[in-house]
């Protein structure tokens, strides 16, 4: 859709709106904005956790607690059902990408088993050590367990994606996204039992899960792109044919400069972020002398409201 292939059999783009609201489009645009909310709750709420481990009694850092594990526990069972969609679409348009996901390198005609854990072969074209539950791959993918299911043993190996690496970032993603089911969950538990602002391993737990929204991102943009390869444009452009005419020299200074401007950027604005977030939340800063309501319960907002909010 929106390309044609010219005469000397080149893929060429003809209608942009049509490749951008391509086929997973929708599936994408709803996994990757809920992979936002899940990694912003994520931060809001380590930072939350450090200043209640710090001062369990504070009220600002208990809202911010509160709302990002009320967000948690919302958002990470709609990301889960988002990515089994996404996975279905996946294997109707990529379906190589979702054999390299599923290290399945071979077919499997009566129904393929679901590889929790191993570590890939490239070599010998096997999960070396599979952990693995039979027949339920086949449920997931097509909702049968004795569906047949192809394997990488269909298509050329010229068209294989590297496998290892998208084998790996796939569970590292999934891993991360129940990661933060249960912790979400864990914070409901305690809430439940009025003790969501108080349990000191639940703010430790979150603290370690306050980046890992990011790197589920950077882990599910992996998958996503070393999945497709060989191919810039899957099963139409080859990577290797999509090299633009520019000279290696110029090549290599601007990705320096893109590196040296970034380093720079990045750099000021995480040690700026980090020391923000060190500090205690900002209830001075609001012109308030003290805490709203120091003793404002889990889920509670404090009795004074802020002024901003
Ligand atoms: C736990 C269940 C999850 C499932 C089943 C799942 C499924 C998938 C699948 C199948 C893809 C690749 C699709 C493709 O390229 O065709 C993908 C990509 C992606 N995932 Fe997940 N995912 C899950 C959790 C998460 C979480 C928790 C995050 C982040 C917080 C996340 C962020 C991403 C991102 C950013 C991409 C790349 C999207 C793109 O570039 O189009 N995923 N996911």
């Amino acid at each position: 859709m929106g390309y044609g292939i010219n005469e000397t059999g080149q893929f060429v783009p003809e209608d942009w709106w049509q490749i951008v609201f391509n086929p997973s489009f929708p599936y994408r645009l709803v996994h990757m904005v809920l992979a936002a909310y899940l990694a912003t709750a994520l931060v809001v709420g380590g930072v939350g956790a450090l200043h209640l481990l710090r001062d369990r009694a504070d009220a600002v850092a208990g809202r911010m607690f509160s709302m990002a594990m009320w967000m948690l526990i919302v958002v990470a069972p709609l990301q889960i059902v988002a990515g089994d969609f996404h996975g279905l679409n996946t294997l109707e348009h990529q379906p190589a990408k979702v054999m390299a996901m599923e290290g399945h390198y071979d077919s499997h005609p009566d129904g393929a088993p679901l590889i929790l854990f191993g570590i890939p072969n490239a070599h010998e074209k096997r999960i070396d050590y599979a952990v693995q539950i039979p027949k339920l791959s086949s449920l997931i993918l097509k909702h049968d367990l004795n569906a047949p299911l192809a394997g990488l043993d269909t298509i050329p190996d010229a068209d294989e994606p590297p496998v290892t690496i998208v084998f790996y970032s796939f569970r590292v993603m999934i891993a991360l996204g129940f990661a933060m089911l249960g912790l979400g969950g864990w914070a409901l538990w305690c809430r439940w039992r009025g003790r969501m602002l108080a349990g000191r391993w639940l703010h430790r737990a979150t603290i370690v899960m306050g980046p890992m929204g990011f790197v589920a991102v950077l882990a599910g943009w992996i998958t996503t792109e070393v999945g497709r390869q060989p191919f810039t444009v899957y099963g139409l452009l080859r990577t290797s044919d999509s090299l633009a005419p520019v000279a290696a020299p110029a090549m290599a200074a601007s990705l320096t400069a893109f590196v040296l401007v970034y380093f720079f950027i990045f750099g000021a604005g995480t040690f700026y972020l980090l020391r923000m977030m060190n500090m205690p939340p900002a209830t001075r800063h609001l012109g308030l002398k003290d805490a709203p309501n120091r003793t404002a319960r889990a889920g509670k907002p404090p009795a004074k409201a802020i002024p901003g909010e």
